[in-house]
């Protein structure tokens, strides 16, 4: 009975077991994790278009191999995403519709403009590995078919991130313009970078039950400090200046302190507000359209199939 399976989940989730498709779970875990999930393969389809719009104009045939790579990686993990959803009884084309319909969620990250192309350096290092803080836990997620995606994709992001880094040195040895261009990148994804972790603690209604449901690892707050004493040192070597006054090295907490990201920014570009909501949502509404008749040939091609197996 339903108290007896209760028991079983939590005792699955106590014992940092994973919960199957198969295994019976509560409705709110059910929901949250669609939620998350389809979040996060979204996040990965529209996080194609700011990059994407450099691939024709990548300053040579390496950086456009690279790039190029790393945008399809990006489709890859919104497909692997949206099949772990599907594990939880949703359908991905039910979850597209819901986010051509802005009802369903992306990251905020992505509605800001790739302006140059120290912009896609500057997304490698700190949007990607803002993304490997926060997705690395993922990969001990309780729920089992999330957990194994994140692994592939987390090994991917790795890659993305050290690509960014890398153009970066590059142009930081480069010319003055190209200097100029790095630090003004930096300036622009800095604050949005640490607005990726979501809301402050106090401000994240889901953290507390995701957590005690072995989903969220770490709090909003915990992943934010980690990358940001991660990512300052990096910046020294690179010699950009992260644009925070309030940046310092706290000996006695063994933390960096650092400003407050301007949450009603944050909060306006979640109400599609931000510089790029519109273009976003409308040019992947259009792909989505414009794609109808492949679905419509693959689905007449599988029924022919299945009626010759028939006969
Ligand atoms: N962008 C857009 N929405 C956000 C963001 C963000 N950066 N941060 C929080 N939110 C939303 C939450 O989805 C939630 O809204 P909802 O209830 O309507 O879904 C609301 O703000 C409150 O936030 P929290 O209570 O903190 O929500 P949650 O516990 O889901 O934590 C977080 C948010 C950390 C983003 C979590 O969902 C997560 O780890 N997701 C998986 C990773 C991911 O989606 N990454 C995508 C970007 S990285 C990349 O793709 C390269």
């Amino acid at each position: 009975d339903e108290e007896r399976l209760h028991q079983r989940f939590e005792s699955t989730v106590e014992h940092d077991q994973r919960v199957e498709p198969r295994d019976w779970m509560p409705e709110g875990y059910r929901k949250t994790l669609v939620r998350q999930i389809a979040q996060h393969a979204h996040s990965e389809i529209i996080g194609m278009q700011p990059e994407g719009n450099w691939l024709t104009r990548a300053p040579s045939l390496r950086r456009k191999a690279i790039l190029l790579a790393k945008v399809q990686d990006e489709a890859g993990h919104g497909l692997y995403l949206y099949s772990a959803a599907e594990t939880l009884g949703v359908e991905r084309s039910d979850l597209t519709e819901k986010l051509v319909a802005r009802r369903q969620k992306y990251s905020s990250i992505f509605n800001y403009p790739a302006l140059t192309f120290a912009d896609i350096g500057v997304i490698g290092w700190l949007v990607d590995g803002a993304a490997i803080v926060n997705q690395v836990p993922l990969c001990r997620c309780s729920y089992g078919p999330y957990a194994r995606a994140m692994i592939r994709i987390c090994k991917e992001e790795s890659f993305h991130q050290r690509q960014g880094y890398e153009l970066l040195l590059t142009m930081m040895h480069g010319s003055e313009q190209q200097r100029r261009d790095v630090q003004d990148a930096v300036d622009r994804w800095w604050w949005p970078s640490l607005m990726m972790f979501g809301p402050p603690d106090g401000d994240s209604p889901n953290t507390q039950q995701s957590m005690a449901w072995g989903i969220k690892r770490h709090t909003n707050d915990q992943l934010r400090q980690k990358f940001v004493d991660m990512t300052v040192p990096q910046a020294e070597v690179l010699g950009v200046t992260l644009p925070d006054s309030g940046l310092s090295y706290n000996a006695e907490r063994e933390h960096y302190e650092f400003s407050e990201p301007d949450w009603e920014e944050f909060h306006r570009v979640l109400a599609g507000e931000g510089p790029c909501n519109t273009q976003r949502v409308e040019r992947r509404r259009a792909a989505h359209e414009g794609g109808s008749w492949v679905r419509e040939a693959a689905a007449a091609h599988a029924a022919k199939q299945a009626e010759r197996g028939r006969a």
